[in-house]
């Protein structure tokens, strides 16, 4: 059988086994998939030995940069996204780098939730790895404006800037802003300690504005609540992207594209149950 894993420190709680298992069931397809806890200090060792008869990998933090530097090839989406998600192994026994993360929140946000990016007035909170992996795909759906909104200004600057030749890209403080907005993207690690960025409820326009958290967790993250509370149209978390992240790996590997909405359903009632 074809042996795929996810490499990660820590990895312990990784719902990518049960995805892709899922996935492999539905599919029909013949494979294995485990979660690795790779090493801190030597994760090229690591992934090379794995791909010794390895055929593809996630890869989860801290080490996407350092999957982006492993990789031999790379897909424009990672190329941009200075981070890999996604390693296969090509028939010439070369790495290609590929980075789902953003195609699977736009196939969340446009498919599964159906809303539309194009021509919207988009807020995207934060400037570290995980925006940085959604800015080329979001910005390929034509939005009218895409604000990126972060604590420290300059990294939100930085990205705008190298982002500019692909659409309507702006930096912005988080109290700098506060005319409603069509989709609020949650991109900050803050909901891991429970917290929520310092943004207006005015960004909010009640009944219209969708409100989407990459995180997800058991309860409602804080951004989700605070945007409930505040009339959003809804507050989606980020466990559909995870999902479709997956479905985009597996397609890559594959050439299958599986049906994402049932194994959601699935992990959604995993998750719940804790
Ligand atoms: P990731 O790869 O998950 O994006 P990261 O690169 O460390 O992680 O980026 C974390 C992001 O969350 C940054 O935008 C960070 O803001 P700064 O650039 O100002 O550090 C943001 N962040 C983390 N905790 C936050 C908090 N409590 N309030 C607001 N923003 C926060």
């Amino acid at each position: 059988m074809d042996r795929y894993g996810v490499f990660g420190n820590p990895i312990g709680h990784s719902k990518s086994p049960l995805i892709h298992r899922l996935f492999a069931e539905q599919t029909g397809q013949a494979l294995t998939y485990e979660a690795l806890l790779a090493p801190l200090d030597d994760f090229t060792g690591f992934a090379r030995t794995f791909f010794r008869d390895g055929k593809g990998a996630n890869v989860t933090v801290p080490f996407k940069e350092e999957a982006f530097r492993l990789a031999d090839s790379l897909t424009a989406r990672a190329e941009r996204a200075g981070a890999v998600n996604t390693l296969k192994k090509l028939d010439d026994g070369s790495l290609l780098g590929d980075n789902t993360d953003g195609a699977g929140l736009v196939r969340d946000l446009t498919v599964n939730a159906g809303c539309s990016l194009t021509g919207k007035r988009i807020l995207l909170l934060g400037a570290g790895g995980a925006v940085r992996g959604v800015l080329e795909p979001f910005l390929a759906e034509r939005p009218a404006s895409l604000v990126i909104a972060n604590r420290t200004v300059e990294k939100a600057e930085a990205l705008a800037r190298q982002f500019a030749d692909l659409g309507p890209v702006v930096a912005s403080g988080f109290d700098w802003i506060d005319e409603p907005v069509d989709l609020i993207v949650n991109g900050t690690s803050a909901s891991l300690a429970g917290d929520l960025p310092p943004i207006s409820p005015s960004l909010i326009r009640p009944g219209h504005t969708l409100c989407y958290d990459m995180m997800y967790g058991k309860e409602p993250t804080a951004f989700c609540r605070w945007a409930s509370e505040h009339g959003a149209a809804r507050a989606l978390d980020g466990l559909g992207m995870l999902v479709e992240q997956a479905a985009e790996a597996f397609f890559l590997w594959r050439g299958v594209r599986p049906d994402s909405a049932p194994v959601l359903a699935e992990v959604r009632r995993l998750v719940l149950a804790g």
